[in-house]
């Protein structure tokens, strides 16, 4: 029988750009408007990075530096250096290589000795990486694993393109986990899955020109490309088959779940699902309002700020949901 022994979230921090876009912002590169958007999507504003000065990596550099902070301040005897692992996801890093994982286990001076690498996989990222991370704890004895979701899209997206260019923005979170082994035999529940779909939503890099020898350097362009209606669809049904599964193998009901934390893509999709689960829809938290689909970073930044605001207290279960492309989607059921 697989392992249930459960993680907890024992600390977070979230790092957003400066740079706030309103809706009517927008209106500088597109034909759109304010209602529009918030009526289709939640949205009322989002962060762009300024590329001079931010990107993933300042942004996880930032937001692991607050979690490692409050880490420190909250729980005895906190070691950085008993984080044995980082994970840092996203589908779009600043560089192709080194890894953002490694570049803010250099930045915190983290030791050498641990592993670090980078995770894609896109929207669902956090999830992913909070399931693997737990493995690696498992496995390997760990006591902890730094989990870092950190995303720039602003720079993937095309201004003039309305289904995409009004959804996505930049942002960071991060989380460190460990074990929780009193937790309970069923404490913890994760799945995830993935179909394979190249069409739905993807951000292709294409080289431009050939090499030779007057240009030796290849223009590169990536942009993202969305089926929005394809992709609404399967997440309509991809939320409800993970929370269903999730609660199923765990052997608990919503009653003992105290918040569900969607990946934040677009506020009718989370109201869309909602709907099923009657009675339990203040469960459900939502902060798209501010920043807009920050992808694989939206699950950690929301944790973060509704621990920070005290809506979500500790020693709460929660149950976190991931979807987007590839398409992969999953779930995991953590405490903080
Ligand atoms: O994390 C990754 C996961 N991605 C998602 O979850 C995206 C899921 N999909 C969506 O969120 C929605 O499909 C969108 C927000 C992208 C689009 O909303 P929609 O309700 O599917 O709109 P639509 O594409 O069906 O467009 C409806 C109308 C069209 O006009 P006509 O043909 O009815 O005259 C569009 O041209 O709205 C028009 N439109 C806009 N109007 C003003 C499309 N985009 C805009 C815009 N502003 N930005």
């Amino acid at each position: 029988m697989a392992d249930k022994t459960g993680i907890r979230i024992i600390a977070t921090g979230r790092a957003l750009p400066l740079r706030s876009v309103s809706n009517d912002d927008l209106k500088a590169y597109m034909d759109t408007d304010d209602e529009w958007i918030y009526t289709r999507t939640g949205i009322r504003e989002r962060r762009f990075c300024d590329p001079e000065t931010e990107d993933t990596i300042s942004m996880a550099v930032e937001a692991a530096r607050l979690a490692i902070d409050k880490a420190q301040t909250e729980i005895p005897g906190f070691d950085t250096g008993e984080i044995g692992a980082v994970i840092a996801t996203s589908c779009s890093a600043s560089y192709m290589l080194p890894s953002i994982a490694s570049m803010v286990q250099t930045e915190l001076g983290l030791h050498k000795d641990i592993l670090a690498y980078d995770l894609n996989a896109a929207c669902s990222g956090f999830v992913f990486g909070l399931i693997t991370g737990r493995g690696l704890l498992l496995a390997e004895g760990y006591k902890y694993c730094l989990v870092i979701s950190s995303e720039q899209l602003s720079k993937e997206l095309d201004l003039r393109e309305r289904s995409t260019g009004i959804l996505f923005g930049d942002g960071a979170g991060a989380a460190i986990i460990e074990l929780d082994k009193t937790s309970g035999a069923a404490a913890f529940a994760g799945k995830a899955w993935s179909d394979g779909n190249m069409e739905a939503l993807r951000c292709a890099i294409y080289p431009g020109g050939t090499l030779a020898e007057e240009s030796p350097v290849r223009e590169r362009k990536t942009v993202i490309e969305m089926n929005g209606h394809e992709v609404f669809r399967f997440a309509a049904a991809a939320v409800p088959q993970t929370i269903d599964t999730l609660l199923e193998s765990s052997g608990m009901s919503l009653e003992g779940i105290d918040y569900i934390l969607c990946h934040q893509a677009n506020a009718r999709i989370i109201d869309h699902v909602k709907k099923k689960y009657k009675g339990y829809e203040d469960k459900f938290l939502m902060n798209i309002a501010s920043y807009g689909n920050t992808s694989s970073a939206s699950i950690p930044i929301l944790l973060d700020e509704m621990l920070e605001s005290g809506i979500v207290k500790k020693n709460s279960k929660l149950l976190c949901v991931g979807f987007g492309a590839g398409l992969a989607w999953g779930g995991a059921i953590v405490n903080v």
